[in-house]
């Protein structure tokens, strides 16, 4: 774990990113621009089954936003706020894409303000012509052969059809459904 510089204004931009999409690129992009240093903390919960690994996860993303030098990408399990602590960042990111979004980010700013009374919420809104991309949604197209091309970052793309097969497979093995 990298030790991080007190004077340096840092985010972290927590999310389960299964898959990581173009609309995340783009609040990433956004807010390395804004911070002095944006931490991608790919969440691995044991108790929930991925359509992607956690390794793989946590690479594309390494992959994708290899260009933008301020940007780092952990994995972390366990509750944020306790991660957060660790590691001593007191500023969580998080992207609004719609409406419907806001219920359940506003559920988890207060929830992780509760637990942690110095964390803040930073929220970005999200480019309008991402406004309508979710991963689940990619799953859903993937899982119908559909194009995802324009959904997904170059290094996800490759990843997503080279394996479609494999995790199609794991995913509908023991007959669970894991989107
Ligand atoms: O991409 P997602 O799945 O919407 O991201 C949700 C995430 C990872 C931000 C949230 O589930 C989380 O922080 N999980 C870690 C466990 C935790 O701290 N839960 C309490 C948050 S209120």
């Amino acid at each position: 774990m990298k030790k991080l510089d007190k004077n340096e204004k840092i985010v972290f931009y927590p999310g389960s990113f299964d898959p990581f999409t173009i609309g995340h690129y783009d609040v990433i992009k956004r807010a390395s621009k804004i911070f002095d240093k944006v931490i991608v903390g790919v969440l691995f919960n044991i108790n929930k089954k991925y359509f992607i690994d956690k390794e793989d996860r946590t690479n594309l993303i390494k992959k994708t936003v290899k260009p933008l030098k301020n940007v780092e990408v952990v994995s972390f399990n366990g509750l944020l706020v306790d991660y957060l602590q660790k590691r001593d960042i007191k500023i969580v990111l998080r992207g609004l894409r719609a409406v419907s979004d806001f219920e359940y980010e506003f559920q988890m700013a207060l929830m992780n303000r509760g637990l942690n009374s110095e964390i803040e919420t930073f929220f970005m809104v999200t480019s309008a012509c991402f406004s309508y991309i979710s991963s689940t949604i990619i799953k859903e197209i993937l899982i119908h052969n559909g194009d995802i091309s324009n959904l997904v970052p170059g290094p996800v793309f490759n990843y997503l059809s080279k394996n479609r097969e494999r995790l199609l497979k794991d995913r509908f093995s023991n007959g669970k459904k894991k989107i």
